[in-house]
């Protein structure tokens, strides 16, 4: 939508060390022009540096998420916060934002000024139609169109039609870019695609087909 190409961008993930950073940090390494990783636990960050280093990948770490910001093209939030915790002032004004947090990382009146240049990331859509006995779906999800949630209850539903009563990414480290591609099949197979692009203000823009809330 932006016309941006992955390896002419540089990325910096703020929360890398966690599970879902973790996971966004390997798959996406080799895909960009620049890494830049932040939490706020150093000898993690150093350890997770290293393994990149050992994948012949170079990456730039900090415990301050402001370092980087005013060079990287895309940032994704990834952080466990009980409430926004991230004020990305520093950033570009063309950045791409991705908040894949829950509650939500970025301090809502900056994602407001952002506008359309933040994203509720880890947000998948069933074609086929979503239904959920008790429906919480109002309650809990405040979304802008009919059948989005949450990747991660999307990957257990898709691994439920294959009957595969399994522990997929459940774990510390077990993210790993071959899995992100095996449920991506999966999803593909079931017609589960990625969300379209919204944040608290709406979809960044409306498709023809979309039956709105
Ligand atoms: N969309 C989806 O499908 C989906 C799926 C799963 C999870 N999530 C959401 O993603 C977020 C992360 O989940 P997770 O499972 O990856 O959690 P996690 O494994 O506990 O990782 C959280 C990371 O946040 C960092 N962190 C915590 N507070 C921070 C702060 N104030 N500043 C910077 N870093 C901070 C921690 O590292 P340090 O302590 O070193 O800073 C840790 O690495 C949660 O909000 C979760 O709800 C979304």
């Amino acid at each position: 939508m932006r016309g941006r190409k992955l390896n002419d961008c540089g990325l910096l993930i703020i929360s890398s060390t966690g599970d879902i950073g973790s996971g966004c940090t390997y798959y996406l390494a080799d895909k960009v022009k620049a890494l830049f990783l932040c939490a706020r636990n150093s000898d993690r960050l150093q350890v997770q540096q290293r393994r990149l280093c050992n994948l012949q990948v170079e990456s730039h770490v900090t415990t301050s998420p402001a370092e980087f910001l005013p060079v990287a093209d895309i940032v994704i939030c990834a952080a466990s916060v009980a409430s926004p915790a991230f004020s990305l002032r520093a950033c570009k004004t063309d950045a791409v934002i991705c908040d894949a947090g829950y509650p939500k990382n970025i301090q809502p009146t900056l994602a407001n000024m952002i506008g359309e240049s933040v994203f509720f990331g880890g947000m998948g859509r069933v074609l086929g139609g979503l239904q959920c006995e008790p429906d919480l779906r109002q309650a809990c999800y405040g979304y802008p169109l009919l059948n989005i949630a949450h990747g991660c209850m999307l990957e257990g539903v898709l691994l439920a039609l294959e009957g595969r009563h399994e522990v997929f990414s459940q774990g510390r480290g077990n993210i790993k870019p071959t899995r992100v591609e095996e449920i991506w099949q999966l999803a593909q197979k079931h017609s589960f695609v990625l969300s379209p692009f919204f944040n608290q203000r709406g979809l960044w823009a409306k498709q023809p087909n979309d039956e709105e809330v």
